[in-house]
């Protein structure tokens, strides 16, 4: 049954608690877009937090060209949803996602690849200005891992296993693997994952840094989305200079990181938000921010 994302996404009069199973596929009715490898839903006590769930269970969430532009289409959504403070992207209990489509993959050419900027628009993900966080339960290997690495923040259930196998492929990471997974573990860690194709565990990612918390299999999805509500919880306009200061760590130098990290918090000072949050602590009381 067709159903129209908009009226899916609008929040219920009694929202109800977070669920671990999300609806049935849906589909975009406005712009005749169906969503076949995604599941979609607006989740939380006050529906604020996006979730996607990749949904495409018989190739263990590989990630097909269909797919990665399904994903871009439900980031712009909940990107342009004022509700929506945080979004989590997740899998199944088997597979975050197994990485890039190899079967659609395998006879591209160079001139294909090349010319056709391959893997281009799954840059996306990174840049969400919302915090989005991966809840990531069995495999994340290859482009599964590098969708995680995209990601602001990064929980995994304990039997999540990370990997860049790429290499037994004949190939290389190409959606940023050797780039992230390098700054985040270190060249030792990330050297070996990228020769070897061999596989970490949850509990090593979390020793490496490339994850910050565990969770029980079937706690993960909750726990991801009670993050997002904590996020959402705060001036979405000020977690957004948050989060900008944080990823200009990853592209700057420190004096100039530090500058624009400077930048940014005088221009905290702009918001009402940040009026409110600190007139609420000393009135002590709860800040009531506007997003303003
Ligand atoms: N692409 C396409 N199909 C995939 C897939 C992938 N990346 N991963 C799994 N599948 C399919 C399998 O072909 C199989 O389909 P069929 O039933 O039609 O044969 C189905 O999913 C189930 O897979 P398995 O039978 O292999 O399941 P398993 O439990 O025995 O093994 C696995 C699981 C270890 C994840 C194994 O499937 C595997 O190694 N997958 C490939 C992982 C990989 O190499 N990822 C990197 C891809 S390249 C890349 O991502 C490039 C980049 O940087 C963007």
């Amino acid at each position: 049954m067709a159903v129209a994302l908009r009226a899916l996404l609008r929040p219920a009069r009694a929202p109800a608690p977070a669920r671990l199973l999300l609806r049935a596929p849906i589909r975009l009715s406005s712009a005749g877009t169906q969503f076949q490898y995604l599941m979609v839903e607006k989740k939380g006590a006050k529906q604020n937090v996006g979730v996607i769930q990749l949904n495409r269970p018989k190739a263990l969430n590989a990630l097909c060209d269909g797919l990665m532009n399904e994903m871009n289409q439900a980031l712009d959504f909940f990107e342009k949803d004022p509700d929506v403070g945080a979004i989590v992207i997740t899998g199944s209990e088997k597979a975050f996602a197994a990485g890039a489509d190899i079967k659609e993959m395998q006879n591209r050419t160079f001139q294909e690849c090349y010319g056709g900027s391959f893997l281009a628009h799954w840059n996306r993900v990174s840049l969400v200005r919302k915090p989005v966080i991966a809840a990531v339960n069995g495999y994340a290997l290859g482009g599964g891992c590098e969708l995680a690495m995209m990601c602001d923040i990064i929980y995994a259930g304990e039997k999540a296993q990370f990997g860049q196998p790429e290499i037994l492929l004949g190939t290389i990471p190409g959606a940023g693997g050797t780039q992230r997974l390098t700054r985040t573990v270190g060249k030792s860690l990330a050297m070996e994952m990228v020769l070897t194709g061999d596989r970490i565990s949850a509990q090593e990612a979390k020793e490496a840094g490339l994850v910050s918390k565990i969770y029980p299999t079937e706690k993960l999805l909750e726990e991801a989305i009670s993050c997002g509500e904590k996020i959402a919880g705060n001036s979405k306009l000020v977690t957004a200079m948050a989060k900008e200061a944080v990823n200009a760590a990853f592209e700057m130098t420190l004096t100039e990181g530090n500058k624009m990290e400077k930048r940014l918090f005088y221009a905290t000072f702009a918001t009402d938000d940040r009026k409110e949050g600190m007139a609420a602590f000393v009135e002590k009381r709860k800040a009531n921010f506007t997003d303003h």
